[in-house]
């Protein structure tokens, strides 16, 4: 059923070890049951964010003749991305401001794992939805506010803001909550229905509950020589009931026409 994803796990260069392989499966796994069902051939594809090309190369194997977009901020990632992939269009540019987008263009807009750095979930939704025609569909994967993926990134260093921002910067904005961008449902709704767009929300998929910091990961993977990926499971049904909040979750939103909205909780 997930061939795909696994092919996806074991193109992923530096072998990245044992734990965040199972992460990245469960990513490309939950990934592709989407593309399978909201990609129809020939659809016109836009991912946002769209780092070495990932998700685009996911869905070129699973759906045949897309259009396929892709946006990303940093020059390098793009071009890993234009070797794998070199059929889509791919531009270098900003999530928040996309001006090489057409607008009302997409049958499909994706985004994984940026909004996390964004400056605001508000000018993603309307960002987002403006490229989109009428009944296109929002694949958005978010990650959830006091997740433990969430609690995770507290511990790391701060994120580059621009290609040359030093370590030292960082450093400073390590001690600040703010440096990544996790938020409550409520404030996605909000984004949601700020964006002056008609939409319809259709599904939540969690992507699960189940991180750890990434300076800890040598543990997991020294653990898994002797439970293997069960391990993992098991930690994840544990924090499924003890802590349950999505490291990240994909909301699915169709854009209507205004008067067709019926928005719809998350
Ligand atoms: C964690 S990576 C995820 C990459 C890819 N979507 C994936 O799933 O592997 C986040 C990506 O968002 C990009 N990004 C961050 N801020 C951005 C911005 N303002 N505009 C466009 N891309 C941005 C980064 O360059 C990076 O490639």
């Amino acid at each position: 059923m997930h061939e795909l994803a696994e092919v996806l796990v074991h193109q992923q260069r530096p072998d990245p070890g044992p734990f965040v392989r199972w992460h990245l499966r469960r990513k490309f796994c939950v990934m592709e049951e989407l593309f399978r069902k909201y990609l129809a051939p020939g659809a016109k594809l836009a991912d946002m964010g769209c780092g070495k090309g990932d998700a685009l190369v996911l869905a070129s194997l699973c759906v045949s003749g897309c259009e396929e977009w892709g946006l990303d901020i940093n020059c390098a990632d793009l071009q890993v991305a234009r070797q794998r992939i070199p059929s889509a269009i791919l531009c270098q540019d900003d999530m928040h401001d996309p001006r090489t987008l057409p607008k009302e263009y997409f049958d499909v807009v994706h985004e994984f794992g940026a909004a996390f750095l964004s400056r605001g979930w508000g000018i993603l939704a309307r960002v987002y939805l403006s490229l989109l025609k009428d009944e296109g569909i929002l694949l958005w994967e978010l990650p959830q506010r006091w997740s433990l993926a969430h609690i995770s990134y507290l511990l790391t260093v701060a994120p580059k803001r621009k290609p040359d921002d030093t370590r030292f910067n960082r450093l400073l904005r390590s001690f600040l909550p703010s440096k990544y961008r996790f938020e409550s449902d409520e404030s996605v709704t909000r984004a949601l229905r700020a964006s002056g767009c008609g939409y319809e929300i259709l599904e939540r998929i969690s992507i699960g509950t189940f991180y750890f910091p990434a300076l800890l990961h040598f543990v997991l993977d020294w653990a898994w020589r002797y439970f293997g990926d069960g391990l993992f499971e098991l930690f994840d049904r544990a924090t499924h009931h003890l802590w349950p909040r999505d490291i990240g979750y994909y909301l699915v939103v169709r854009k209507k026409a205004l008067h067709a909205a019926s928005q719809g909780t998350i």
